[in-house]
């Protein structure tokens, strides 16, 4: 499964791209605005700290606003994925960049026909909002599992990219499940490294390894 950061916050891509484990990265405006920059500027830097896709949301909610948008987007570079949300305009302008080679990442999915949609049109990426599905009493992970199914009968090229991801039991169950991608933000990136027994374990041994130690060079003392 390929893991990607979710987050605009360029300290956050430093520290998980050191730990080897990042494949992309995904922004979208709420995350963008957090960040204290534009859109652009957050994405030039990424371009330089990660080789994989970025995801960069468009602001426009007509058709012709996103496709002019998503196409001054992916002039940025090659690995700029172009996220569109999942409205009846959104399909349209998915339709219109995919046709041009332009890769596309249909954001706020929330119910599996949404997913179906988005695929049929050429859609590089669905991304499902799992954890705002369990915010309103839902099983966010269900909708994995059925867009996982859909996909696995036609030969769309769409890749499922688990989103809203807020524990690391999401992440598992989407592994689990065989989803593409998971986006997580860094806080549970940081959690999945993370047991006590780990902790407690490598403690225990670094003790017992300075115990050790300690008592070799007594003895070298000694027979000095
Ligand atoms: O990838 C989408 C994500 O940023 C939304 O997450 O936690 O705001 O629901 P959240």
């Amino acid at each position: 499964m390929k893991f990607f950061i979710d987050t605009a916050n360029i300290e956050e891509i430093r520290e998980a791209a050191a730990w080897g484990i990042v494949d992309g990265v995904t922004t979208n405006p709420s995350l963008v605005a957090k960040s204290g920059r534009t859109l652009e500027e957050n994405l030039r830097e990424i371009l330089d700290i990660v080789d994989g896709p970025i995801s960069a949301e468009v602001i426009g909610t007509e058709t012709g606003e996103m496709v002019s948008e998503g196409r001054r987007l992916a002039k940025i570079h090659p690995n700029v994925v172009v996220k569109i949300p999942m409205i009846s305009a959104g399909v349209a302008a998915t339709k219109i960049l995919a046709d041009e080679g332009i890769n596309v990442n249909v954001t706020l999915i929330f119910q599996p026909a949404q997913g179906l949609l988005a695929a049929k049109v050429g859609a590089a990426y669905l991304s499902p909002f799992v954890g705002r599905l369990d915010d309103v009493g839902e099983d966010g992970m269900a909708i994995v599992q059925s867009l996982i199914e859909i996909l696995d009968n036609y030969d769309y090229r769409a890749e499922v990219l688990v989103a809203s991801v807020r524990t690391p039991a999401h992440v598992i169950t989407a592994a689990e499940m065989g989803a593409d991608v998971a986006t997580c933000p860094i806080a549970v990136l940081r959690q999945l490294f993370r047991h006590p027994l780990t902790d407690r374990g490598l403690e225990s041994f670094l003790a017992d390894h300075a115990k050790a130690e300690k008592a070799r060079e007594d003895t070298k003392l000694r027979s000095v």
